[in-house]
């Protein structure tokens, strides 16, 4: 029995020590077989050698089991020795957000205009269609209005609070930011510079270049003798903040209802030696000052807008993200989600 016993505590491994308990204590073990033939033994000599049986038995078990905590408690101290943890090493980067690329566009054009001395400011969404509409010279039968494809809004009970009483029309998703040159004024008593960022909404079939939602930065400029060569002077400046030095700007007459002379105008992109068709601009027309004055009247305001004048302009943000990062489809900018696609603007 010491034998067996010095086996026990000499065993390497945990399987050494298996292969001992099945040696003895097995279904065929020495143990085992002794125990059961216990039977064929005289009363007398089958109790003692029964006794002395089991104290091997429960001997061998308690050597065992103590050998076994041994071994695993060495394994673990071997393993702890030999795994070492550094923990100076350099943990897993964690994934970092980044801005969208029609908030890194919008940011930029706010830091080019606020270094101008233009104000940010922001109107609803939800408009009314005295403001997007009437108040800017296109009354009910313009036929302008029909270049704005519009979302109506149902109005069901109250909606939002108004600060502006009167006959406001219906309401409808801003088709533009231009109605907010008409709230400004009415609140704000000139000279001004102020810029305009924000969502518009047009009811329009999508395609690569259009999206029913999308970013418009308006511009207003209301003082004593302000001219066209004010508003040259801005977009010049805008082109060379985008584009650096060589940057140009051109301007072409066009039609817009709440400006005359109204024009449209592109900014030279010499890196690419492209022209950028960026939006439309022009002197306030004066219809817009008086339907102002006239409100302003009706609230008991002064008039605050004769003799004076003011450039307008309103520029597509998505468009000048789209050509300065080169998508290839405006629908990128709002489908989701598109990580990858994102992904590429750090900001
Ligand atoms: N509101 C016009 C549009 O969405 C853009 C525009 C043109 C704005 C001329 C202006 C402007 O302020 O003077 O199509």
């Amino acid at each position: 029995m010491e034998e067996i016993l010095q086996d026990v505590e000499r065993a390497k491994s945990l399987d050494e020590l298996e292969a001992l308990r099945v040696r003895y204590l097995g279904r065929q073990g020495w143990l085992t077989q002794e125990l059961r033939r216990l039977g064929e033994l005289p009363m007398e000599e089958r109790r003692l050698r029964g006794q002395e049986l089991n104290r091997l038995k429960a001997e061998l078990e308690r050597a065992l089991t103590a050998r076994a905590a041994q071994l695993k408690q060495q394994a673990l101290e071997e393993r702890l020795n030999r795994e070492r943890l550094d923990v100076s090493l350099p943990g897993y980067a964690l994934p970092r957000g980044g801005l969208h690329p029609i908030t890194l566009m919008l940011r930029e054009l706010l830091a080019i205009f606020q270094s101008m001395g233009y104000r940010p400011v922001q109107g609803p969404e939800l408009e009314r269609e005295f403001f997007n509409f009437d108040a800017v010279n296109m009354p009910p039968w313009h036929p302008a209005r029909d270049m704005q494809d519009t979302f109506w809004v149902r109005q069901e009970g109250e909606v939002a609070e108004e600060r502006f009483p009167g006959p406001l029309g219906d309401y409808l998703l801003r088709t533009h930011t231009s109605p907010m040159q008409i709230r400004y004024m009415l609140a704000h008593t000139p000279p001004f510079k102020i810029v305009v960022p924000g969502r518009v909404f047009r009811y329009e079939q999508t395609d690569a270049s259009h999206e029913a939602m999308f970013f418009q930065l308006e511009g207003l400029v209301v003082g004593e003798g302000i001219s066209m060569a004010d508003l040259k002077g801005a977009i010049y400046e805008l082109a060379r903040s985008l584009f650096g030095a060589e940057a140009r700007a051109r301007f072409h007459p066009t039609y817009f209802p709440f400006v005359e002379p109204g024009a449209q105008f592109a900014l030279w992109w010499p890196e690419r030696q492209k022209w950028l068709e960026l939006g439309g601009s022009g002197m306030v027309h004066p219809k817009l000052f008086e339907i102002v004055d006239a409100y302003r009247v009706q609230l008991g305001l002064p008039p605050a807008y004769q003799g004076l004048s003011g450039f307008a302009f309103g520029m597509g943000v998505d468009r000048l993200a789209l050509l300065r990062y080169g998508v290839p489809d405006i629908r990128y900018f709002y489908q989701q989600p598109r990580l990858s696609f994102l992904k590429q603007f750090r900001g």
